[in-house]
């Protein structure tokens, strides 16, 4: 499903919520899932982000790629709250993250980068826990617990210890745990890193049944390219703190194509999304300075010029 108005751009820093998404059913427009506009986050002397301007749109999976320490966890532990946002502006479905914090919460299921099960839990505890902490009714609880479990597959697992279970189990039971609040916005830092090609498979089978089912956004990073241009409805590279490209995969793909093919003695070889992120990753792009691309507006003058 691609989401409509996928072209990028951020949201108007003002104190109302941000709409700049696609009308709604009832003609009233429906604000991002996720609006940064010139966020900066630094760690001492290193700009771990460095004037991030990103939107994602309701209902899309948006990857957000890059290379090792290009600031990805960090914007996102910036969109969930989980760091302060000291320069510029986040927004998650209309609401300030600096100042909405616990709107925001109720909104997000996360799972993060680092591991976050409890080994000595079983799988049923870990996702209960997550259920009381994320503020599930104690009423609707056990039900909800068993929903997510069996969402993403763990019900016979459901009470081993976490210990026991394989890597692709704790990355599932993690899933569960971020699923089990009923998110609108599903944030997953690198949530197939180090599974066997049947496991990743598996846990993106697991997250899109559940968005067909509640019409969930999720918000993605990864560095397997493959999973980015086959699941992601748009991706993001991100280098250095910013975004370079930004678009689908096959239009970042055509991009680099056509650029490719334009230059002196060039070639007209297909491009993987590989080959668009060592272009980004590689190129020092950064150096040169506002170089924001979105490929969309960029295929556009291209073809209007030749
Ligand atoms: N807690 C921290 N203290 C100091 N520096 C940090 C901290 N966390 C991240 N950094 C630095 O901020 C920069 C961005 O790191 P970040 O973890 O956001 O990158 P990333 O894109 O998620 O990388 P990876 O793909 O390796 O996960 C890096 O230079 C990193 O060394
Ligand atoms: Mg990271």
């Amino acid at each position: 499903m691609k989401p409509p108005g996928t072209a990028g751009g951020a949201t108007e820093a003002t104190e109302a919520p941000a709409v700049t998404g696609a009308p709604g059913a009832a003609g009233v427009p429906v604000p991002d899932a996720v609006a940064c506009s010139a966020l900066e986050y630094a760690f001492g002397t290193t700009k771990a982000v460095d004037g991030l301007d990103l939107s994602v749109v309701p209902g899309e999976v948006f990857g957000l790629l890059g290379p090792n320490g290009a600031g990805k966890t960090t914007a996102i532990r910036c969109i969930t709250t989980l760091l302060s946002v000291p320069a510029g502006m986040v927004r998650v479905f209309g609401h300030d993250v600096a100042r909405e914090r616990m709107a925001v919460r109720r909104l997000l299921g996360y799972v993060p980068q680092q591991l976050s099960a409890d080994a000595g839990l079983t799988g049923r505890e870990n996702v209960a826990l997550f259920a009381r902490v994320f503020d599930v009714s104690r009423r609707e609880r056990a039900e909800r617990v068993a929903q997510a479990l069996d969402a993403v597959g763990l019900t016979d697992a459901a009470d081993r210890l976490g210990k026991t279970y394989s890597g692709g189990m704790v990355r599932r039971l993690e899933l569960a745990q971020a699923l089990v609040s009923a998110p609108r916005l599903l944030i997953l830092d690198e949530p197939t890193i180090g599974l066997d090609p049947i496991a990743r498979t598996s846990v993106w089978e697991h997250i899109n049944a559940v968005r067909s089912a509640t019409g969930m956004t999720v918000l993605v990073t990864t560095h397997y390219m493959d999973e980015a241009d086959q699941y992601c409805d748009r991706v993001a590279l991100m280098h250095r703190g910013r975004i370079h490209a930004l678009g689908t995969p096959q239009e970042l793909r055509d991009d680099l194509r056509e650029r490719r093919r334009r230059e002196p003695g060039g070639s007209d070889a297909a491009t993987t999304l590989e080959d668009v992120f060592r272009d980004v990753a590689g190129s020092g792009l950064d150096d040169q300075g506002g170089d924001f691309r979105d490929v969309r507006s960029t295929r556009r003058t291209a073809s209007r010029v030749g």
